[in-house]
């Protein structure tokens, strides 16, 4: 094993498999009717969408419109902040304080995870419960850490930001429809929306056979949108088997996934897949997720609309600001929307 700390190295059953399943994996959905004014293709889309929701959890997307240089930006920026002395970039590291910033020392389910990260709140301040505990009334307000090099990484992360959101409410839109509610019926939760943004870095890694980049979890989110390099390494967990596929990388095509608010919402119509991401020996690799999260007050609950009296709520409702600080200080160990179905 070399010098590899042990806090890395993944039990026996959640390691990563050698031989790497990419076959029918997750649909690849091209967006490019999204706006055609002929209601069969809008229709044929949010069908496509709904399927894909209910199958996998995720679907990948191409011709979506997001400008390719904008996402060149954000990637260039972000190659070169982490190319930087671990002395320099620790000047934004996450502190007790503020938990946006620079981390290299991410747990998942208590064990560590190989890779680097920069978080960064989509509008500041971002708004969160003090505690788990807490009152409701008391908030902590956070602002994000720039880093004084690359000088550009600011302006792109939150140029990259806008361009997300604008996309993330579109998705909102089609996924809304696909379980049979008006387009903007979810729109309202994201007003003081507490969505943010983070840059991964994978360095190579001596030993990939017992170490993953990010180990085994659900989103708590609403949806993440994600963007991956030609490297590759996402794998996501298939719902008819339970095996776990590696999902292809598609030249700028976006990865999005239903978090556990999606599950909740749609009282388990859509599930939240479980995900982790393996490392490899060689390549470096590098990825964006952009988690578009609802106000840190907002109470999630099945969807009246998508209960009755034969298909009654499975969840209680739950503040969905104390429910993501709970998870991430228990580093996801915490069984994820099962602990609050009834
Ligand atoms: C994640 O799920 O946290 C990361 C996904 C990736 O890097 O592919
Ligand atoms: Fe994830």
């Amino acid at each position: 094993m070399g010098e590899v700390d042990p806090a890395f190295i993944q039990a026996i059953e959640h390691r990563p498999k050698p031989t790497i399943i990419e076959a029918q994996g997750i649909p690849v959905i091209d967006l490019s009717s999204i706006n055609s004014p002929d209601p069969n293709d809008t229709a044929g889309l949010v069908a496509e969408i709904g399927h894909a929701c209910k199958d996998w959890g995720f679907f990948q997307v191409i011709n979506h419109g997001v400008p390719t240089d904008i996402r060149r930006e954000i990637e260039t920026a972000a190659r070169k902040f982490f190319a930087q002395s671990t002395e320099e970039i620790w000047k934004v590291r996450k502190n007790e304080v503020n938990p946006l910033g620079y981390s290299d020392s991410e747990l998942t389910k208590n064990v560590r995870d190989w890779k680097r990260v920069f978080d960064f709140a989509v509008k500041e301040p971002m708004v969160i419960p003090v505690s788990v505990e807490a009152d409701d009334k008391e908030v902590k307000k956070l602002m994000n850490q720039w880093p004084e090099y690359p000088p550009e990484l600011r302006e792109a992360c939150q140029e990259y930001a806008q361009e997300l959101e604008k996309f993330s409410y579109k998705l909102l839109e089609l996924i809304s429809l696909s379980l049979g509610l008006a387009a903007n019926r979810l729109s309202g939760f994201f007003k003081d929306q507490n969505s943010y943004g983070r840059l991964n870095h994978y360095p190579p890694c001596p030993v990939p056979q017992l170490a993953l980049g990010v180990g085994r979890h659900k989103d708590g989110g609403a949806l993440t949108v994600l963007s991956q390099d030609d490297v590759g390494g996402l794998e996501v967990k298939r719902k008819t088997d339970g095996e776990w596929i590696r999902v292809k990388p598609t030249p700028d095509a976006f990865i999005i996934n239903v978090g556990d608010i999606f599950q909740v919402w749609s009282n388990e119509k859509y599930e939240s897949v479980e995900h982790r991401v393996a490392v490899n020996s060689e390549k470096e690799r590098f990825s964006i997720p952009f988690f578009f999260n609802p106000a840190h007050y907002t109470i999630v609950e099945p969807l009246e609309e998508l209960i009755n009296e034969q298909n009654p709520a499975k969840y209680r409702p739950y503040n969905y600001g104390k429910f993501f600080a709970n998870r991430k200080r228990s580093n996801f160990t915490k069984l994820d929307v099962e602990n609050i179905q009834i």
